[in-house]
């Protein structure tokens, strides 16, 4: 048996809560259906057909009419659980929900629900550079565009370089304790975190970025979904 099978493996944790406001329409953003199936079956296809991934908690929205009752996935396990109001309230919900043999200092994925179209490398790179790492990682893309600071009247301020900037995506990797104990200390503190990276940050840590390809985009317009569309048109 490898360490990971004697430890329970690697789990993945789901926000799925949003309710997708900048969506638009009345069905969230991870409800809709793209090619037959549900964007939050293509999302947990993604994480869970990858060897290491072995369960994932999904954080549902209170009073959630939608999810289908799953309880695995791709022949593996799904546990669900109720969200909050903001993300990191979500993530923490989902850290709770872990079984026990995800160990304190077990590696643990924070992955968007609305981000369906991860690619296996990139998941593979996450995986192998990040759990080398004594605090964890990100997946992570350079900025590639030419950034305006606005002032108030929404005319330039100023050009903003862009070297060493990067947009931080999902999966993000790290220790479940570390995570619980950064998110819980962000939200007492009054902070409101982006992403979990940004809790580990405040503790004075310093996450590893993996370089992840732009086809790992997250759904929030239209256009977004028929991107998707499209890409999984060119896959089969
Ligand atoms: O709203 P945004 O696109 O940033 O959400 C990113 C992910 O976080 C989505 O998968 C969304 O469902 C989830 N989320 C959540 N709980 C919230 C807000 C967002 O689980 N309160």
């Amino acid at each position: 048996m490898t360490p990971d099978q004697l430890r329970g493996g690697l789990w993945a944790v789901v926000p799925a809560a949003g309710r997708g406001a900048r969506f638009g329409g009345d069905v969230p953003k991870q409800y809709l259906e793209v090619a037959g199936e549900l964007l939050l079956a293509h999302t947990l296809r993604a994480l869970l057909a990858h060897p290491k991934v072995h369960g994932a908690v999904v954080v549902l929205a209170e009073g959630d009419v939608r999810w289908p009752g799953w309880r695995e996935f791709e022949g593996k396990p799904l546990r669900t659980c109720a969200g909050g109001d903001a993300r990191a309230d979500s993530v923490l919900a989902g850290l709770a929900a872990l079984p026990d043999s995800v160990r304190a200092d077990d590696f643990v994925l924070v992955h968007d629900a609305a981000r369906p179209n991860l690619p296996a490398a990139d998941l593979d790179q996450l995986l192998e550079r990040g759990r080398n790492d004594p605090v964890g990682a990100i997946l992570a893309a350079p900025v590639r565009d030419t950034l305006k600071r606005s002032g108030d009247d929404g005319g330039i301020d100023r050009t903003e370089p862009r070297e060493r900037l990067w947009r931080a995506l999902t999966p993000q990797l790290f220790r479940r304790l570390q995570l619980t104990r950064a998110l819980e200390s962000a939200r007492a503190a009054g902070v409101d975190v982006t992403d979990e990276s940004m809790a580990i940050e405040r503790q004075g840590q310093r996450p590893l970025l993996v370089e992840g390809s732009d086809d790992n985009f997250k759904i929030t317009t239209p256009a977004d979904l028929a991107r998707f569309e499209f890409a999984l048109s060119r896959r089969s």
